[in-house]
């Protein structure tokens, strides 16, 4: 691993648009993925095979996966919460097999747990114990299919339910995904009251002692709700982690997180990484240009402040 490299995980398609108050149609969401595959970036959260009895905004991924654009370097990776989702996702794979020579419609899940059992049922009504025993087989069964696996915990500084969180529980529900089969495990600050300290503290007990799990390992998702969202990935890159998720136009937010906003910037993670001695996908300016056009789309303000200084200029 080229340890200068950072690894933009883009997840405005998904964690940006699941917490929309209007519901947004396929070709709006594919077009929104082929710009940002236009733009240089390499993973791309695609949607979500959840019930759209929880969220209705992910409803017709299906289509969105079938509309969109494929990149044979690209990542569309697809959040699933259980069998039926798997169940969901195979069934249309099965359905749509790639031409000669083209990418499958996505090669790669993202599994999702959390650090509080309250959190975790409020999200997908199970507790932490219960979902890990949910998800084994599902990621059994995709692996055995040749998906790619990443896995969530969400909460890992602070729930909205019952405060301060155990970095303890972190590091265990983290290790329990890695042991399962996940490649990689992303840290959800969901509700955004990390600070550079308390990410510290955190990924020091995920990554120490016995046990511990490598920075190779971690992905860093950290929402911005109180503007700490760029200086809170500076700490993960300085301990090590070198893949971020970002969201263009600082796009979401969680529905089961109230008040929470959305994921940090990719405009502004990328002002900071591509003036550094680091190096990060993405052309800047097309991103910025993203950003502010999807923001018209939704009829909401651009977050990006990088997004609206080059707007502007
Ligand atoms: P449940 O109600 O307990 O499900 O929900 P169930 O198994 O009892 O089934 C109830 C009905 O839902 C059944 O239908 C199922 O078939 C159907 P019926 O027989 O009554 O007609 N169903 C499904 N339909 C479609 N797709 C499915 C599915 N599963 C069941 N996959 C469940 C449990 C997990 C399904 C639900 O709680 C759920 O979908 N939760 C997802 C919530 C979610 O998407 N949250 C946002 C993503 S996570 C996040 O944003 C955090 C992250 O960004 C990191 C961070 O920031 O921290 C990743
Ligand atoms: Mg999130």
């Amino acid at each position: 691993q080229n340890s200068k490299f950072v690894n933009i995980v883009e997840v405005g398609p998904r964690d940006g648009l699941q917490n929309e108050k209007f519901i947004i149609p396929p070709a709006l969401k594919a077009e929104l993925i082929n710009r940002l595959g236009r733009a240089g970036l390499r993973t791309i959260e695609a949607g979500s095979f959840v019930s759209p009895e929880w969220v209705p905004q992910m409803a017709g991924t299906d289509e969105v996966l079938k509309l969109m654009e494929k990149h044979p370097d690209v990542h569309y990776p697809v959040l699933v919460p259980n069998m039926k989702g798997l169940d969901n996702l195979l069934a249309l794979l099965g359905s749509n097999p790639p031409a000669e020579g083209q990418p499958p419609l996505t090669d790669e899940i993202a599994v999702f747990t959390a650090a509080t059992d309250a959190f975790c049922k409020a999200n997908t009504n199970c507790t932490i114990a219960e979902s890990l025993a949910r998800l084994e087989p599902v990621v059994q069964l995709a692996l055995q299919k040749g998906l790619r696996v990443r896995g969530y915990v969400s909460v890992v500084v602070e729930c909205p339910y019952t405060g301060k969180v155990d970095p303890k529980k972190v590091k265990e529900v983290t290790r329990a995904l890695l042991d399962m089969g996940c490649y990689e495990v992303s840290l959800g600050d969901t509700t955004g009251a990390g600070t550079p300290w308390s990410i510290r503290t955190m990924l020091h007990t995920v990554m120490g002692g016995d046990g511990g799990v490598p920075p190779s390992k971690l992905a860093a998702h950290f929402h911005d709700t109180f503007g700490m969202g760029v200086v809170n990935v500076l700490t993960a890159l300085s301990l090590g982690l070198r893949t971020v998720d970002t969201a263009v136009g600082g796009l979401g937010g969680c529905p089961y997180s109230p008040g929470a906003t959305g994921n940090v910037a990719t405009e502004d993670v990328l002002y900071m990484l591509q003036k550094s001695e680091l190096e990060a996908p993405g052309d800047l300016e097309a991103l910025a240009e993203i950003g502010d056009w999807i923001s018209k789309e939704l009829k909401r303000d651009n977050s990006s402040r990088t997004g609206k200084a080059i707007m502007g200029r």
